[in-house]
Parts: C-alpha cells; sequence; structure tokens
C-alpha cells in the first residue's frame, strides 16, 4: 500500500478502537496528539510518515487501553506488516510507541527526532486547557475529589497511597503536570508547553484565590 493509504487505513482503523475508550486515550486525543505531533515534525524536520504512524497507534500498546503492552506491540506490528510498510519503518514506530508506553520506561531519551516530536506531541495535550480539563475528568472516573488540602502531597505519600489514588486532580498538576515543560525534547516543544503551563499557573493561581475566599482586586 501507499503511504497515504496506509496512514488513512490506520486512521479508520484506531478510530474504530478509540471511539469508546473513556480513559483519556479516546479518539479526540490522538487526533489533536496526531494534528500537534505533525506541526512539530515539519518544524523539526522529522520524517512525516513516522510520526504521522507513531502518533496515530502511540496509545495502543498503553496497558490502560489494552490488556497487555506486548499483545498491543504484536497487534501494532502485525497490522502495518498486512499492508507491506517496510520493516525499517515499523521496527521505528515500535521502537518509539515502546519507548512511550512501558512506564517508567528505562529512562532513556527518545532516540530519533520522530520519537521526540510525538513524545513532545503527547506531553502536550497533558497540558493546557485541554490537560487541565483531561486531569478533572480521570480523577472524577477515578472517584477522586477536584481539591483536599488535607491529602498530603506525592512526595509525602507512600507510592502504594499515591498509585491507589489516593490523591486530588489539584494534586496531579504538582506530582506531573508542572513537570512536563522541562522534560519536552524539541524547540518548537519546548515553545508550545511553555505557554500552555503559564495558562495552567494562572488557572491554579485562581483556583486558590476562589478556594480560600479571596476577592480578587477591583471586583
Ligand atoms: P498519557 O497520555 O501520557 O499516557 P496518562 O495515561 O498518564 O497520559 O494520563 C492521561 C490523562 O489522564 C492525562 O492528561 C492526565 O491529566 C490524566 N491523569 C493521569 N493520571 C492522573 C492522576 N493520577 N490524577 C489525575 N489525572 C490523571
Ligand atoms: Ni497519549
Amino acid at each position: 500500500m501507499k503511504h497515504q493509504d496506509i496512514i488513512e487505513a490506520t486512521t479508520q482503523w484506531v478510530r474504530e478502537q478509540l471511539w469508546n475508550e473513556h480513559t483519556g486515550h479516546d479518539w479526540h486525543h490522538i487526533e489533536r496528539v496526531t494534528k500537534t505531533a505533525k506541526a512539530l515534525a515539519l518544524k523539526e524536520h522529522a520524517d512525516l510518515v513516522v510520526v504521522t504512524l507513531s502518533a496515530l497507534v502511540h496509545d495502543l500498546a498503553d496497558d490502560k487501553v489494552v490488556e497487555s503492552e506486548e499483545g498491543g506491540l504484536q497487534a501494532i506490528k502485525a497490522w502495518f506488516s498486512e499492508r507491506k510498510l517496510d520493516k525499517e519503518t515499523i521496527d521505528h514506530i515500535l521502537s518509539i510507541i515502546t519507548s512511550m508506553s512501558f512506564k517508567g520506561g528505562n529512562g532513556e531519551p527518545m532516540a530519533t527526532i520522530e520519537g521526540q516530536v510525538v513524545q513532545d506531541a503527547d506531553r502536550l495535550d497533558a497540558l493546557g486547557a485541554v490537560g487541565i480539563a483531561r486531569t478533572f475528568i480521570y480523577s472524577g472516573s477515578k472517584g477522586q475529589p477536584m481539591y483536599d488540602p488535607s491529602l498530603p502531597t506525592r512526595e509525602s505519600m507512600t507510592l502504594d497511597e499515591y498509585r491507589n489514588g489516593n490523591s486530588s486532580a489539584i494534586h496531579h498538576f504538582h506530582e506531573k503536570l508542572l513537570k512536563l515543560k522541562d522534560l519536552m525534547n524539541t524547540d518548537a516543544g519546548r515553545s508550545l508547553a511553555k505557554e500552555r503551563h503559564q495558562f495552567m499557573e494562572q488557572f491554579l493561581d485562581q483556583f486558590h484565590n476562589e478556594w480560600n475566599g479571596t476577592l480578587e482586586e477591583g471586583r
């Protein structure tokens, strides 16, 4: 199949699988990440076919979405092999997905510019207005409160307490989201992350002011 046909078929394939997914990895997340990844790829001179296909399948090996990461990777490999994508490209895509999905990973940085771009695009979707909205949806689905000032922060919790979801949406900003801007791989990604980071800080200031009953100036 031609690259463009593989991209179109893969788009349909992923859309069908994630249409009813509500863990924060729904089709619209994939669509946004793919769009952002393509824009970053142009700025960073990365290969558009590898970036587009990797972004489309990037969550199909996440154990929140499929039963096992290994099974997910096998399915992705079979899908592209059946469509006669060349082995080098398939291996490249699989190595990107592996580095992205394995939790904690091996701590090694993304090896290629294509992987860096897709990882940046995924992280950008956790930031800004959309990132804020996803966090509250996710916390709500886990039965967590939007905020609870009496809860300990990540630093003072045991890992088990943390994993058991003893947290809140606002805590997640400090545990993860506010750290992402310093983890960006590319210049283009970093500059978008900076804007979205500032927006989240503004949101948190306003949130705490309202929570504490602090009246804003001039009202
Ligand atoms: P990724 O898309 O990088 O795999 P995750 O699976 O960690 O991201 O999370 C998906 C979304 O769910 C994120 O945007 C994040 O805001 C939200 N989320 C993940 N973990 C938590 C948590 N412990 N509390 C609140 N929100 C969370
Ligand atoms: Ni994702």
